[in-house]
């Protein structure tokens, strides 16, 4: 099986290698839990490498994103200007998604192999309240981008307690990775799991991450303090 690094420190070894070349994966978590970074850091570190991406952004605009990556460290602009990514703004407020044909023509002439959407939001404002509508138009995008041999990631939103809780979008993608923060005294702190990735093997176990710097990095040798902590309490209460 041929991987790709997800370019996050520590998720690659949790990933035994990265992820499967030509799948789909969804990177989901609450607000502010490093969605968005995640996704830029697999785009910007295969860009690095000379794999070229594109990140299609609905979230926020290209300048917004710009900036909020330089804050992590990551200089986007210069790989822009060598075609190494390209950033695609795609607005929920049109209404219709604008054709996925443009992006693609763009996919194949630029020899795109690595796309982000950021994030599924967009299918819910474009299929309003069906569910099967919204399914199948997220069914028809991951399957145009398999046929255009790409590996994607997508992002997706959820409430923090909703680790083991599912949504109608988790089982159309091959593999997911849950970003959460766990308390931590008067305090949080970041965790994330794998909790699925089709055809591979991978651990299971909760993580802790940081944000800094150079964007996500994930300590796969480490058991969250918390998590710890709360164990111990309850047992104590027993
Ligand atoms: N330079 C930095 N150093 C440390 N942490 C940072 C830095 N820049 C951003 N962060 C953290 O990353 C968070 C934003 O990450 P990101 O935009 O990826 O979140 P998100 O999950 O996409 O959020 P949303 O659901 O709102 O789009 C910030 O809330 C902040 O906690
Ligand atoms: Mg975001």
């Amino acid at each position: 099986m041929e991987k790709l690094k997800f370019g996050i420190e520590g998720l690659d070894e949790i990933l035994k290698g990265g992820i499967r070349k030509g799948s789909a994966v969804l990177v989901t978590g609450p607000p502010g839990s490093g969605k968005s970074i995640a996704a830029m850091q697999f785009i910007y570190s295969g860009a690095k490498k000379g794999v070229p991406g594109m990140f299609i952004t609905s979230e926020e605009t290209a300048y917004y994103l710009r900036e909020d990556m330089a804050s992590v460290g990551f200089d986007i602009v210069p790989l822009e200007k060598k075609g190494m990514i390209t950033i695609v703004e795609q607005s929920v407020t049109g209404g219709r998604m604008v054709s996925i044909e443009a992006p693609l023509k763009l996919i194949q002439k630029r020899k795109i192999k690595m796309v982000v959407l950021d994030s599924l939001t967009l299918f819910e404002y474009v299929y309003g309240s069906s569910v099967n509508e919204f399914r199948k138009g997220v069914i028809s995008f991951i399957k145009q981008m398999k046929e255009a041999s790409i590996t994607l990631v997508v992002t997706s939103e959820r409430e923090s307690d909703d680790g083991m809780r599912f949504k109608p979008e988790d089982y159309l993608f091959d593999g997911m990775v849950v970003l959460s923060m766990v308390r931590k005294g008067s305090s949080y702190e970041r965790v994330l799991h794998v909790s699925k990735m089709r055809g591979q093997e991978h651990l299971i176990d909760l993580f802790p991450f940081q944000i800094t710097k150079g964007g996500l990095q994930v300590f796969p040798k480490q058991i969250p303090f918390s998590l710890i902590e709360q164990d111990a309490v309850k047992k104590s209460k027993k």
